[in-house]
This record gives structure tokens, sequence and C-alpha cells, in this order.
């Protein structure tokens, strides 16, 4: 079957917009509810596409999106909060949304989790994510499918507008050296545009049903060789990232502490210091990106391009490009 009309819920943010793109790109209706219609602004030249300002945590609201839809992707996500915005944001909301599908008769929901999800996670994030995809592979038991679902983890996911190798380059620019929390941690960062292509090659694909995806790049790295790569590729000092100075694990979560109740948005938290106790890579008890024929795109095929702001395209023309390729 093919699933022609989308509700993108998160469409609106980083990853959305490339989700939003490839969905477009093959000539799907897609609708973005999003609680700030400046965050969905960047998405409504893109042909087919439909921004609405919704409030998505209010049930009659969710129903009235759902309704008539062939398919519901969820990519919203938090990565800072207490426990109680994480079950909201991770849990309560999959829950609500399997709910919303079912009563609507809406066959097929895309889910978005986040490699190393776990009920015995070590951080808030991870065992949050672990409880959506519970309720959302309840939804999809093979046995008596109430939808068909697919879910995914990804590891970090870099691309032109990512909040973490440009978070480690802007930070290049203006400090001489980088205090380093958990410097060795491990990730297998994926491309923004391999993600979004899982997204839509598995849309219509019936071997994704009741399926979770790994998704991951071709290389391991810590993130002390991440951040070495962000300052690398940093606009006027190529070659020269800063020295990176290690913290010991008392003082990097004390700056995390540190960098959670700093004024301004949440660069770092004390669970996001915890996430990082466990390897982001890949496990290979799961598909992966492989599997679905996508060849994964090198870190620095790509980081070196945006990271030195060598393209002068904006943001709207990469996208406008990513639907008509
Ligand atoms: N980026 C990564 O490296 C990475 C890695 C692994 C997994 N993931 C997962 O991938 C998904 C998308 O990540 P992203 O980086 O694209 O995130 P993002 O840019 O922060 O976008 C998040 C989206 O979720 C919506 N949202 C956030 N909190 C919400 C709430 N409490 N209620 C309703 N809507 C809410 C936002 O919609 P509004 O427009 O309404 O604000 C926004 O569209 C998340 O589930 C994340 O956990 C991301």
């Amino acid at each position: 079957m093919r699933h022609q009309n989308i509700l993108v819920i998160g469409g609106s943010g980083f990853i959305g917009g490339h989700v939003v793109a490839a969905l477009a790109r093959d000539g799907r209706r897609i609708t973005v509810p999003t609680r700030r219609r400046e965050a969905g602004k960047r998405l409504i030249l893109l042909p087919t596409v439909e921004v609405v300002a919704a409030d998505i945590r209010d049930d009659a609201t969710l129903a009235r999106l759902v309704a008539g839809k062939d398919a519901v992707i969820n990519l919203v996500g938090i990565l800072h909060g207490d426990s109680k915005a994480f079950e909201a944001a991770h849990v309560d909301l999959p829950r609500r949304i399997v709910a919303a599908c079912i009563a609507a008769g809406v066959p097929r929901l895309l889910h978005m989790s986040a490699l190393g999800a776990s009920a015995q996670g070590a951080s808030m994030y991870l065992r949050s994510k672990a409880g959506g995809e519970a309720v959302v592979e309840q939804a999809g038991d093979a046995a008596q499918p109430a939808l068909a679902v697919t879910i995914f983890r990804p590891s970090v996911v870099f691309g032109r507008d990512d909040r973490f190798l440009n978070l480690f380059a802007t930070m290049q620019r203006w400090l001489p050296l980088i205090p380093l929390a958990k410097a060795d941690a491990q990730f297998q960062p994926v491309s923004v545009l391999d993600v979004a292509d899982a997204f839509a090659v598995t849309l219509d694909d019936d071997e994704s049903f009741s399926r979770t995806y790994e998704l991951t790049g071709p290389r391991i790295y810590t993130l002390a060789e991440l951040v070495r790569i962000a300052g690398s590729y940093r606009p006027g000092a190529v070659g020269r990232p800063r020295a990176i100075l290690p913290l010991p694990d008392a003082l990097g979560r004390l700056q995390a502490a540190f960098l959670e109740f700093a004024p301004g948005p949440t660069l770092m938290s004390r669970d996001n210091f915890d996430s990082m106790k466990t390897a982001n890579i890949a496990t290979g008890s799961y598909a992966g990106l492989a599997d679905l024929d996508i060849v994964p795109t090198p870190l620095e095929q790509d980081a070196s391009v945006y990271l030195a702001g060598k393209s002068r395209r904006s943001h709207l023309d990469h996208l406008r490009h990513d639907a008509h390729p």
C-alpha cells in the first residue's frame, strides 16, 4: 500500500525538516503540526507540505490531526528536563499517538527512538525512550497488529543544521581550550540525510513492519575525536582545532550540573552526562541502514563542507534541493 497522506509530529525540528523534505520528494502530502508556527516556517515553501499551528499535547487536537491520514511519523523528543517531562514526551505522547491512530484507523506508524534506549539505561533520556518503544511495540505486536509499526534508533545525527558538531565548532571560535566531560565516550554519528532516507524508504515497505532499525554511520569516534573534527573545519581556522582538556568524571558531572543551571538554552545536563556512560554505537542486534540499501555517508565528507561554511546556499535552499534533487 502507498501511504500518501502523512502526519509528521515533530516535523518542525532538525531531523523533521529532512524527513519532510524526503517525503515531499516522493510526492506525498505532509501535515506538520507545531506549537510555534515560526519553527515550521522553513517548511511551508516545500511542495505538498502544510504546516499547522497545533498543540498535540491536547487529545482532541491530536485526534483531529490523525483523522484521515495513511501514516503517522513521531519524531518528538527532548534532551533536557525532569523525569516528568521525559515521561510525558517519550512515553505518554507515543501512548496517546498509538491510541489516536487505532481510534482513527490509521494503519501505519513510524516512531523515532534513540540508540541505547533501555529500561536499565543510565539516564532518564534512555529509560524513557525505552518506555516509548515498549508502547509502540505493543501496538505493533506481530500476532495481531493493530498498527504496522517501525522503530528507529539513531546514534547522534549530524547535518548542516545539527546542534552537535556545530556547537563544538562554535565553542572553538571563542574558547582557547575545551574542557571536555566524557572525552572517551563512543559515538557512531549518522547523517541526517541517511536518517531521512530510512524513514522514506520504510514507509511503504512491509518488510519493515514490526522491526527496529539502528541508524549508524560508517565509523566509531570518541567524543574528543568529534570535537577535534568540529574544530578542524571551523571558519577561518581550518586545520587548527583547539586543545582538549579531558575532565575526570567527578569534574565532568559537576560541569554538566553547572551548564544545566546556567541561564540561557541548556547546552548540557547531568542526564546527558549519564547517557554518555553507555557507548552510542550499533549493537548489531537489530537491522540497520544496509538492510535498507542505504550506504552511510562518511562524517568528514559532509562536515568539512557545512562546518567551514563553504556552501553559501541557505538552509531553505537545501531543504528545497532535498525535495527536488
Ligand atoms: N538529533 C540527534 O542527534 C538525535 C539522536 C538520536 C535520537 N534523536 C531523536 O530524534 C527525534 C528528533 O530529534 P531532533 O534533533 O530533530 O529534535 P528537535 O530539533 O529538538 O525537534 C523536536 C521536535 O519535537 C517537537 N517537540 C519537542 N518537545 C515537544 C513536546 N513536549 N510536545 C510536543 N512537541 C514537542 C518540536 O515541535 P515544536 O515545533 O512544537 O516545538 C520539534 O518539532 C527526537 O525524538 C530525538 O530524541 C535525535
